[in-house]
C-alpha cells in the first residue's frame, strides 16, 4: 500500500526525516510516535505529496506519482486548516464540492458524513465556535469527503479531551474495518496500543517498528512498579541496581535489571527511611516505559 525508501527531507542546516524505509499494508492503522520535532509532520506531509522529498522514493497504491492518486487519499492535518467564518456545512460543501461532488449528491454525502462524526446537530454552527473536540471531528469529517482509501491523520486528538478521544478512535476503527488503510500521528501512548503498528520516531529516524506488543516484548529490562505517597523517592531509593526511574502520577516505575536483587535493596531503603506505606511489585512494561527508554537512549 504505502512504501518508504530511503527517504529524506532536508530544511536548510536540518534534516528533518533521515534516510526512512517502511511498508505500510493495505488495511492496517500505522501509527507514529515520537518526541517534538522528530519528524513525523514531515514524513506525512511528504506522503500526502504535499512536500516533496530531498531525496528517496515514495510508492503509494503501487504509484510514485502521488498527483495522481490524490483523490484516494485523505488528510486531516496538525494544525485547524478549515475556514472559521463559515458554518459546519458549509465547510463539508467546500471540500465535497473541490473534489467534484455536486447538488443533491454532494448532500446526502455530506449528511453521511457529519452523521458518522455526530455533527448533524452542530452543522449550522460557525466553525470557530466550536470546541476543540468538534473541531477535529470537522477536519475528519472533511477529510472524509471523497472516501478516501488512505487516510493520513497528524496528531489528530492533541488537546482532545479523553471522551472525544475515544469517541474518534471508534471512528477511526469503523473506517478502518470497511477497509481503510489509516496512517496517524500521536503523542498518546494509549492511542499507540489502538494501532495494528506503530514506529517510534527520533531526529528523523524510525529507532524501533512493530506492533505494540512487539515492542513491549523486546524490553531488555524489568520494570518494578512502586505506589507510595512521597515525592522524594528518585533521591531517597538512589541505587545502583537502579537504571532508571519514571513517576507516573502517583506511581513510579523502577527500571531494573535484576528484580530479586533491586527489590530487596529497595526495601531496605525503604525500611530505613521508616516509609511502611507502599507497594512494590514486578509488572510487564508499558509502551510508555519503552518509548522512555528508546527517547534516553537517544539513538
Ligand atoms: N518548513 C520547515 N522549514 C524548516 N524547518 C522545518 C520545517 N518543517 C519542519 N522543520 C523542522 O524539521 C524538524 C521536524 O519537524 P516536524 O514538524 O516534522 O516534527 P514533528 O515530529 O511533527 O513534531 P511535533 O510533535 O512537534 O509536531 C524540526 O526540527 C522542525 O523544526
Ligand atoms: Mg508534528
Amino acid at each position: 500500500m504505502i512504501v518508504l525508501q530511503e527517504l529524506i527531507k532536508q530544511f536548510g542546516p536540518v534534516r528533518a526525516v533521515d534516510g526512512i524505509n517502511l511498508e505500510i499494508k493495505e488495511g492496517e492503522i500505522f501509527g507514529f510516535v515520537g518526541p517534538d520535532g522528530a519528524g513525523k509532520t514531515t514524513l506525512i506531509r511528504m506522503m500526502t505529496g504535499i512536500l516533496s522529498p530531498t531525496a528517496g522514493n515514495i510508492f503509494i497504491l503501487s504509484t510514485p506519482r502521488l498527483e495522481l492518486i490524490k483523490g484516494q487519499m485523505g488528510y486531516v492535518p496538525q494544525r485547524f486548516s478549515l475556514y472559521g467564518d463559515l458554518t459546519v456545512m458549509e465547510n463539508i460543501r467546500i471540500i465535497g464540492a473541490l473534489y467534484g461532488s455536486t447538488g443533491q449528491q454532494l448532500e446526502t454525502l455530506a449528511t453521511e458524513i457529519l452523521s458518522f462524526t455526530n455533527l448533524l446537530p452542530f452543522k449550522d454552527r460557525l466553525a470557530d465556535n466550536l470546541s476543540g473536540g468538534m473541531k477535529q471531528k470537522l477536519a475528519l469529517s472533511a477529510g472524509l469527503m471523497h472516501k478516501p482509501k488512505v487516510f493520513f491523520l497528524d496528531e489528530p486528538t492533541t488537546g482532545v479531551d479523553p471522551v472525544s478521544r475515544r469517541e474518534f478512535w471508534q471512528m477511526l476503527y469503523r473506517l478502518n474495518k470497511e477497509g481503510m488503510t489509516i496512517v496517524v500521528s500521536t503523542p498518546y501512548m494509549d492511542e499507540a496500543e489502538l494501532c495494528h503498528r506503530i514506529a517510534f520516531m527520533h531526529n528523523g529516524k524510525i529507532v524501533s517498528c512493530g506492533t505494540p506488543r512487539e515492542l513491549k516484548a523486546n524490553y531488555p529490562y524489568h520494570v518494578l512498579e512502586l505506589s507510595v505517597h512521597n515525592r522524594n523517592i528518585k533521591q531517597l531509593i538512589d541505587l545502583k541496581s537502579i537504571l532508571d526511574i519514571n513517576a507516573f502520577g502517583e506511581k513510579y516505575h523502577l527500571i531494573v535489571e535484576d528484580c530479586m536483587t533491586a527489590t530487596e535493596a529497595i526495601k531496605e531503603k525503604l525500611n530505613k527511611a521508616a516509609i511502611g506505606n507502599y507497594q512494590l511489585r514486578e509488572i510487564a512494561p508499558t509502551l510508555e516505559d519503552v518509548f522512555v527508554l528508546l527517547a534516553h537512549e537517544g539513538v
